[in-house]
C-alpha cells in the first residue's frame, strides 16, 4: 500500500489517540507462560534492557504472589527507569498493599467481570463485583497511586455490565481502564464495534489487553489503536498465558512501518533483548516468527533473492538494521544463480563460468535431495572445484 493510501484510510478509518503508550507485561503476564520462572536478577536484566527499548510502562510483577515477585520489584525500582513501573493486584487490599511495600506508585487491579468469572471462579453477585473493585479504588488512590482497573474477562462481559462498573471506577478515581480478552475471542471486527463504544462513552484513557489464542492478538490490539485506544498491553516474543498477548515486536513495528507511527522506541535494540528473553525464559521463537524470528530477512528463492539483490525492498517491508537483525541469503534447491554468485564474493573465492556452472548444479542437487547447504557447504564445493581443475 503506498503513503497516500494509508494518509486516505488514516483520515478515514482512524480516530488515533495523540499519545500511545505501551504497557510491557513481559514480566507479569509474560512471566505466567506454563513453564516460565525468572530469577530475581533475571527480570532486573530484562527490565533494565524493556528501559532502554524506551517503553513507557513495565508491569515488573505481582508483589503479593511470592517474597521472589516482592524483591525482584523493589529491586527494579532501586535502578530508577525511566519507564514507569506497575505492580499488579487483585482486586483486595492485601495486595495493593504489597504493591505499596514494593515502593510501586502505579498498580494495575483486576477483578473478572463476565458471567463466567462471576459464576465460577468469584462466585459472586455484580453488586459484589462493583463493591470490590470500587474499594479496591478507593483504598489504592487514599495511598496516592496512579490505578490502572482491569475488567478481567472484558470480552465475554456483558456490555451493560462492563459500562456498569467501568462507570462506577471512573468515579471512584481510576486513571485508567484496561479492557482485557483474556481467552482471546476478539476479532478486528467485533474489536472495532467494542473499542469505538467505549470510547464514545468514556473519558478516561482506555488501554488493551488482548491474548492470542487464535492468533488475532496483534491484529486486534492495532485495530483497537486505530479507533483510539490510549494503550497497548504487549510482551516480548508474545509470550504469556497459553498463546501468549500481543508481541511488542510485532506492534511497534507494523505501527512503525505498516502505519507510518513512530512510538519512539529504540527498535534497533528489538532482537537482541527478544534472544535475551528466549534465553531466560526457555521459550524459543519459530523461525518464521515475525520481526525476530531467524527466517524474518532470510531468502532462498531465485526469484527472491534476485530481486533483494537489487534492492533489498523488493522482498522485505522494513530492513533488518531497523530492528537489529541481519539479512540471510540461504542456498537450497529454490537457489538462483545470483544468490550463489552473491555468496562467492562474500567469501572471496573466483570461479571461471565452467566452474560455477558445476557448483551450481551440485548446490541444486543436494538441494532437491532435501539438504540444505550453509556457508560452509558452499566453500567445501567451491575450494574442491578448484583444487580439482
Ligand atoms: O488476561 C487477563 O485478563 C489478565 C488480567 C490480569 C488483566 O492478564
Ligand atoms: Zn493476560
Amino acid at each position: 500500500m503506498n503513503a497516500k493510501n494509508i494518509e486516505t484510510l488514516k483520515k478515514e478509518n482512524m480516530n488515533l489517540a495523540e499519545k500511545i503508550y505501551i504497557f510491557d507485561t513481559t514480566l507479569r503476564d509474560g512471566e505466567q507462560t506454563p513453564g516460565v520462572a525468572l530469577t530475581v536478577d533475571e527480570k532486573i536484566q530484562i527490565a533494565q534492557k524493556l528501559n532502554n527499548l524506551g517503553v513507557d510502562k513495565i508491569e515488573v510483577g505481582f508483589p503479593a504472589s511470592s517474597p521472589g515477585e516482592m524483591e525482584s520489584a523493589k529491586r527494579i525500582k532501586n535502578r530508577e527507569l525511566d519507564s514507569r513501573l506497575v505492580g499488579l493486584a487483585r482486586s483486595l487490599t492485601g495486595d495493593i498493599d504489597a504493591v505499596i511495600d514494593a515502593d510501586l506508585d502505579y498498580i494495575h487491579t483486576f477483578i473478572g467481570t463476565s458471567p463466567l468469572h462471576r459464576d465460577y471462579k468469584l462466585k459472586k453477585s455484580k453488586e459484589d463485583i462493583i463493591h470490590s473493585s470500587v474499594v479496591a479504588i478507593d483504598y489504592a488512590k487514599d495511598h496516592g497511586l496512579t490505578v490502572e482497573f482491569s475488567a478481567e474477562d472484558a470480552t465475554r462481559t456483558e456490555r451493560d455490565f462492563l459500562f456498569e462498573i467501568f462507570n462506577e471506577v471512573v468515579d471512584a478515581g481510576a486513571d485508567f481502564l484496561d479492557i482485557p480478552d483474556t481467552v482471546g475471542v476478539l476479532t478486528p471486527i467485533v474489536t472495532r464495534e467494542l473499542i469505538t463504544d467505549i470510547k464514545n462513552n468514556f473519558k478516561t484513557p482506555i488501554s488493551v489487553h488482548f491474548h492470542n489464542d487464535f492468533g488475532l492478538a496483534t491484529a486486534n490490539t492495532l485495530t483497537a489503536i486505530e479507533c483510539g485506544a490510549n494503550q497497548a498491553h504487549v510482551t516480548i516474543n508474545g509470550l504469556g498465558e497459553r498463546t501468549g498477548n500481543c508481541s511488542l515486536e510485532e506492534l511497534v513495528m507494523a505501527l512503525k512501518s505498516a502505519y507510518n507511527i513512530d512510538l519512539g522506541l529504540d527498535t534497533t535494540r528489538l532482537y537482541s533483548l527478544s534472544n535475551l528473553v528466549g534465553r531466560l525464559t526457555g521459550v524459543k521463537m519459530p523461525v518464521n516468527k515475525p520481526i525476530v524470528g531467524d527466517n524474518a530477512f532470510a531468502h532462498e528463492s531465485g526469484i527472491h533473492v534476485h530481486g533483494i539483490l537489487n534492492n533489498a525492498s523488493t522482498y522485505e517491508p522494513m530492513s533488518p538494521e531497523m530492528v537489529g537483525h541481519s539479512r540471510k541469503i540461504v542456498l537450497g534447491k529454490h537457489t538462483g544463480a545470483n544468490a550463489v554468485k552473491a555468496k562467492l564474493k562474500e567469501h572471496h573465492i573466483d570461479l571461471n563460468e565452467k566452474q560455477f556452472d558445476k557448483v551450481f548444479k551440485n548446490i541444486k542437487s543436494l538441494g532437491d535431495n532435501g539438504k540444505c547447504v550453509t556457508d560452509d557447504d558452499l566453500i567445501a564445493i567451491a575450494i574442491t572445484e578448484l583444487a580439482s581443475a
